[in-house]
Parts: structure tokens; C-alpha cells; sequence
């Protein structure tokens, strides 16, 4: 059966994340947020002493290809461990862009996303799933907002959890992860021809969820 799925690519905290939870919510899908099976299988590498290099790049492959990984509203869990807080931080971030520019990793982890595709639909957000991981999708976002605009999310983000930050790291770590992601050969970070541009730097989360269903509304 054919199975709706709606695709929002965009850098590092342009807010896709919490647009597509929000959307997925509103209409009653399944969400996939498959930048985390990219911090999992950093962290997981990590954990089993392995360097996240091209040097380790099968090893890192094979512990992807095999992750237990069980999604539960906003909590991920490895193995039945709640890794959600250590995954989220700016190390965790840095290292799961690393290991998504091994190909044979991102290989490893495309049938576990597909799998997201269910019924009713799927919303889901990351880098490359208009372009590689459901080229079919009826509607694909590119979502955008400025470096600065960005970074002050961030900032405000973590200072409300009480984690200590500024701004100007914060900004040099997302244009450095931008750059690695953007640069890297396979999938890089680059809108689908047939995506959709949404530049959110000013607008609230309500006007781009009311934006995305528009857009949607228009396809059925
Ligand atoms: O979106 P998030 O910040 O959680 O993603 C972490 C990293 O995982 C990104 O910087 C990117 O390198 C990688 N990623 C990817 N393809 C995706 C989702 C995330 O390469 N579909």
C-alpha cells in the first residue's frame, strides 16, 4: 500500500526536530528522528573502544547494522538503556557527524529507517531523507534559519537545562558541523530538488507547523 511520508532536511538547529514531532502529532503519524541512530551508533562506537575513523569504518558499520534501539515519546533507549540525555549533548552531536560520513555506516542504517514507514505515515527529519532514504516522499521540506539565529536557539536551549554554554562556541561548532555535513561524498547536506524551502528565522514553531500542513493539505 502506499504509505504517506513527509521529509524535512535542514543543518544542525534549524528546529527540525521539533517541527516534525510537531507535525507528525497533528496528524497523527509515526516520527522518525534519525539523526539519533546517528548519535547512537557514535556513542555505542564509543562505548565499544572504537575510533570513529575510516580505519574502524566496518566495525562501526556492523555495530549499526546490528543496534537495538526502541524509540518512547522523547526517550531512546540502547539495549534498554535511556541514552536520550547522553546522546543530546554537543560532543554527542560532533561525533555523530563523524561517523555519518563513513558510507558503509550510513549503508547500514538505510533499512532501519525505511522501516519507519508505516501507517497511517511517517514524518521524518534529518539530512538526507529527501534525497536518499524515501526519494518517493509527496513532500519534502528544506528547512533553514540563519547561523546566528540558530546558535542563539541553542544557547537559550541548553542554559534553560542549566548546561553552561556561549553562543560563539556554539555557533563555530554548527558551522563546522554544517561544513563537514555539506562537504562529506556520500548524501550530503543539500535540499532535494523537488524540496520545498522554509526559511524559519522568523517565525514561531506554530507558523511553520501551520505551514508544513498547508503544504500537505495541498497534496491530498
Ligand atoms: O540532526 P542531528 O543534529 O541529531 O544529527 C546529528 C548528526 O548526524 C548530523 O550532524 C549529521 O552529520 C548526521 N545525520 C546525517 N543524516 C541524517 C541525520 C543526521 O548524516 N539523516
Amino acid at each position: 500500500p502506499h504509505i504517506p511520508v513527509i521529509c524535512i532536511d535542514g543543518p544542525t538547529a534549524s528546529g527540525k526536530g521539533t517541527l516534525a514531532s510537531q507535525v507528525a502529532q497533528r496528524l497523527g503519524y509515526h516520527y522518525l528522528d534519525s539523526g539519533a541512530l546517528y548519535r547512537i551508533t557514535a556513542f555505542a562506537a564509543r562505548r565499544a573502544g572504537l575510533e570513529l575513523d575510516v580505519a574502524h569504518e566496518h566495525a562501526v558499520a556492523k555495530l549499526a547494522q546490528a543496534l537495538a534501539i526502541r524509540f518512547d515519546g522523547t526517550q531512546v533507549f540502547l539495549d534498554g538503556e535511556d541514552v536520550s540525555e547522553a546522546i543530546r549533548t554537543e560532543q554527542a552531536g560532533m561525533d555523530a557527524s563523524r561517523v555519518s560520513a563513513l558510507p558503509a555506516v550510513r549503508t547500514a542504517l538505510v533499512a532501519l529507517q525505511q522501516g519507519f514507514r508505516r501507517l497511517p505515515g511517517l514524518v521524518a527529519d534529518g539530512r538526507d531523507m529527501g534525497t536518499v532514504i524515501f526519494p518517493d516522499a509527496p513532500l519534502k521540506v528544506y528547512l533553514t534559519a540563519s547561523a546566528a539565529q540558530r546558535a542563539e536557539r541553542r544557547h537559550k536551549q541548553l542554559i534553560s537545562k542549566g548546561i553552561p554554554a556561549t553562543i560563539d562556541v556554539l555557533r563555530a561548532d554548527l558551522e563546522a558541523r554544517d561544513a563537514r555535513d555539506s562537504s562529506r561524498a556520500v548524501a550530503p547536506l543539500k535540499p532535494a530538488e523537488d524540496a520545498l524551502l522554509l526559511d524559519n528565522s522568523s517565525q514561531t514553531i506554530e507558523q511553520s507547523v501551520a505551514q508544513v500542513l498547508r503544504w500537505w493539505d495541498e497534496r491530498q
